[in-house]
């Protein structure tokens, strides 16, 4: 069984947009992925993917500068939304719909679409890409400037422009205050934030409110975790057990109560075969726990399929600033999900960057 929990924020009905399953500790994938998509049908080069609770899926398409989406369900309908933006790195969706895509390789911003609009909004100034990006529980939007080794954030809420480094100084470097091209960032319900800290080779936790980051995976960690070779992204489960897209070892890694293991692409090398990734660089659950990776180098879009987890009994995560309600158990799967035909959203450019 697999379950899904909606948090609702005391005093605010704030669920969560992405997917946040809870794994046994010997919670298995299947080793041969679906291909869900590949170039020769929909999809360029696929970076960055967001798949919201509902089971809608949203790739970026940075070659073709346009953002697919699929939804569950849906019978072949097609939209267009018209745009202009160009190799974009990184998409975040919240509950309400909106979808924020970076914009800031040329247009040095982050837009924000609605789902049935065609216009854009600027949200944030950006003068380099935001590698992640990311929305808080409290409308707080953050992203990572792989290039300027930080961090940065703004609250949607007001007006300011103004823009907080919340990680790193600005300078390439190893310290616990210091990163050196981040990349995928994630951001719980407690604030706390995880950085894929690319060059590095590790993941950095700045704990809400401190500049000083801990090393929880990769070079340099206090535990004993698993060696990391350019780490680009992060995700966290119901447990808050890390889930990293190693980069440059064509894998997936997980952590669980027994420690770090190796999820996905782990025959020992790079490559096209079903049980292989080529410097995949995303992750993101759907509601069954089934992951999908962007497979960069095989421009395809990978699904492992969450073949057991076997464990019943369901315990809530309830954090202090949290109740858990309700909890609703979803059968799990083992074979693949029709899922809908594509819908597809074309962000359309006139200036072609790649
Ligand atoms: C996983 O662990 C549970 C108990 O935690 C056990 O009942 C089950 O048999 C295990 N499944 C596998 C596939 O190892
Ligand atoms: C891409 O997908 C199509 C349709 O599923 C398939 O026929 C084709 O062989 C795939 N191409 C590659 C390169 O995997
Ligand atoms: C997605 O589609 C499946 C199969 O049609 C359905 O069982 C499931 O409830 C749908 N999920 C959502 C979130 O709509
Ligand atoms: C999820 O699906 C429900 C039911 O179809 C819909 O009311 C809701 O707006 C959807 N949420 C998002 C974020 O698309
Ligand atoms: C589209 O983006 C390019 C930079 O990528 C910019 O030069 C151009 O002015 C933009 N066009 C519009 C209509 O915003
Ligand atoms: C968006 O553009 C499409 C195609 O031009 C049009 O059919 C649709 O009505 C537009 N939607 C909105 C909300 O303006
Ligand atoms: C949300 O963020 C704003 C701006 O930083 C802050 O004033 C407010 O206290 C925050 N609210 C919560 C619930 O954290
Ligand atoms: C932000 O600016 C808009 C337009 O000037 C204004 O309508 C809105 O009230 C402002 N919001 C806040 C929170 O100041
Ligand atoms: C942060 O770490 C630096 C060393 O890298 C140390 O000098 C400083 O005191 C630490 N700051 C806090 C608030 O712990
Ligand atoms: C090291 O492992 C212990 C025990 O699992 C855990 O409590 C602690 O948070 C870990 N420290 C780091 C930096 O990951
Ligand atoms: C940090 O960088 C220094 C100097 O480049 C190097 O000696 C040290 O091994 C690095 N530490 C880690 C944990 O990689
Ligand atoms: C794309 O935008 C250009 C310039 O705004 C416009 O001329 C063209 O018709 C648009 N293409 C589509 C398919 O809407």
């Amino acid at each position: 069984m697999s379950i899904w929990l909606f948090i609702i924020i005391i005093g605010q009905v704030s669920a969560l947009s992405y997917n946040l399953p809870k794994f046994c500790s010997n919670a298995s994938w299947d080793l041969n992925a679906i291909t869900f998509t590949n170039i020769s049908t929909v999809t360029g080069a696929p970076l960055a993917i967001f798949i919201n609770t509902n089971d809608t899926i949203y790739v970026v398409d940075r070659a073709n500068n346009k953002i697919q989406i699929w939804f569950n369900n849906s019978i072949g309908r097609t939209q267009t939304i018209h745009g202009n933006f160009s190799a974009s790195f990184s998409i975040f969706v919240t509950t309400n719909g909106d979808i924020y895509v970076d914009n800031g390789a040329f247009n040095h911003r982050v837009d924000k679409w609605t789902l049935n609009g065609n216009i854009s909004v600027s949200v944030m100034y950006a003068s380099t890409p935001c590698f992640g990006l990311f929305v808080d529980t409290n409308d707080t939007l953050y992203c990572s400037m792989y290039l300027l080794n930080q961090v940065v954030k703004r609250w949607l809420n007001d007006n300011s422009s103004t823009l907080t480094t919340i990680a790193g100084t600005g300078t390439a470097g190893n310290t616990s205050s210091m990163l050196h091209n981040p990349c995928g960032i994630y951001v719980n319900t407690n604030f706390d934030l995880y950085v894929a800290d690319y060059f590095n080779n590790r993941i950095q936790l700045f704990q809400s409110g401190q500049l000083n980051g801990t090393t929880v995976a990769g070079a340099g960690s206090l535990n004993t975790t698993i060696t990391l070779n350019g780490p680009g992204a992060i995700i966290l489960d119901a447990d808050n057990y890390l889930f990293i897209v190693d980069y440059l070892n064509s894998r997936i890694v997980g952590s669980g109560p027994n420690g770090f293991r190796c999820l996905a692409g782990c025959s020992g090398s790079s490559g096209s075969a079903p049980n292989q990734l080529s410097n995949p660089a995303t992750l993101s659950f759907d509601s069954y726990g089934n992951m999908f990776v962007t497979d960069l180098g095989n421009s395809r879009i990978q699904k492992f399929i969450l073949s057991t987890n076997p464990c019943d009994e369901i315990t809530s995560t309830v954090t202090s600033t949290t109740t858990v309600n309700p909890t609703t158990t979803v059968t799990s799967t083992t074979t693949e999900n029709p899922k809908g035909l594509l819908e597809n959203i074309i962000f359309n450019i006139t200036d072609k960057y790649f």
